[in-house]
């Protein structure tokens, strides 16, 4: 079955980076997407938790979307330090990044935590932005597509729906590194993403956006989006500045 290409997003991941001054930045991108013209992507910036009501505030009203970097699993409890998805579903965020390889590393998350916390997304009204991706190692080893095939069977619940879940091939060795995969390396993994998730979620994986996130620049950007199954990017620290992240949207401009 064949479906028309999903609506391009492009998500701005801002890390452990933002004090409220930051939030300037956040003015500058929506001001620029209120003058875009249809056909534009969906813009998002995912910023700390600390920013996530002020920034609400700024983007209220206007095309820009906003999303958190992370969750836990219950909707409340005792887990000191912790915020639920329907904490953040209640600061007015619309998405929430789950998996990334930072968490993954910093914080031993397996693919079943993965997988619980975006279930919990799609439990509190929330678009669940699952990453995988491979290491430079697994990458030199031939085993980047069983390693993102596996990643997928295991972070992704049983609720995935194209409106709720978006994918983002984050290869570990290419994130901050200004190091990317070739067009082709890309293209293939992309590829494969798009194979399991039509397979196993008939019929609306072939409308799950697939996001590439490593590196994304302005100079690389064009290149990157326009390959097939590229839906979009996963952007960190090119989209701290506005003038970067909006040269990155203006990829597809
Ligand atoms: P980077 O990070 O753009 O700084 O490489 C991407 C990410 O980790 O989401």
């Amino acid at each position: 079955m064949t479906t028309a290409p999903p609506r391009p997003l492009v998500a701005g991941n801002w890390k452990m980076n933002g004090l409220a001054s930051a939030l300037a930045e956040a003015a500058t991108v929506r001001d620029a997407l209120g003058r875009a013209g249809a056909g534009a992507p969906e813009v998002m910036i995912c910023p700390p938790a600390t920013l996530l009501a002020p920034l609400a505030a700024v983007a209220q009203g206007s095309a820009l979307a906003m999303g958190a970097q992370d969750c836990h699993a219950s909707a409340s409890g005792a887990h000191t330090g912790d915020i639920s998805a329907e904490m953040i579903k209640d600061t007015g965020a619309t998405a929430v990044i789950v998996g990334h390889s930072e968490r993954r590393a910093d914080h031993g998350e397996l693919d079943r935590v993965v997988r619980a916390k975006a279930a919990a997304a799609h439990r509190a009204g929330l678009t669940a932005i699952v990453c995988i991706g491979e290491t430079k190692g697994e990458r030199l080893a031939g085993l980047t597509l069983g390693v993102v095939d596996r990643q997928l069977a295991g972070s992704l619940p049983e609720t995935v729906t194209a409106a709720n879940t978006v994918v983002a091939y984050e290869p570990i060795w290419a994130i901050g590194t200004g190091l990317t995969p070739s067009p082709e390396d890309v293209a293939e993994v992309h590829q494969a993403i798009r194979a399991h998730l039509t397979q196993r979620f008939s019929p609306s994986g072939g409308g799950i956006r697939i996001l590439y996130g490593g590196s994304v620049k302005p100079a690389n950007a064009r290149e990157l989006l326009s390959l097939p199954n590229v839906n979009g990017a996963l952007v960190g620290g090119a989209s701290l500045k506005a003038d970067d992240f909006l040269a990155i949207i203006a990829a597809y401009v």
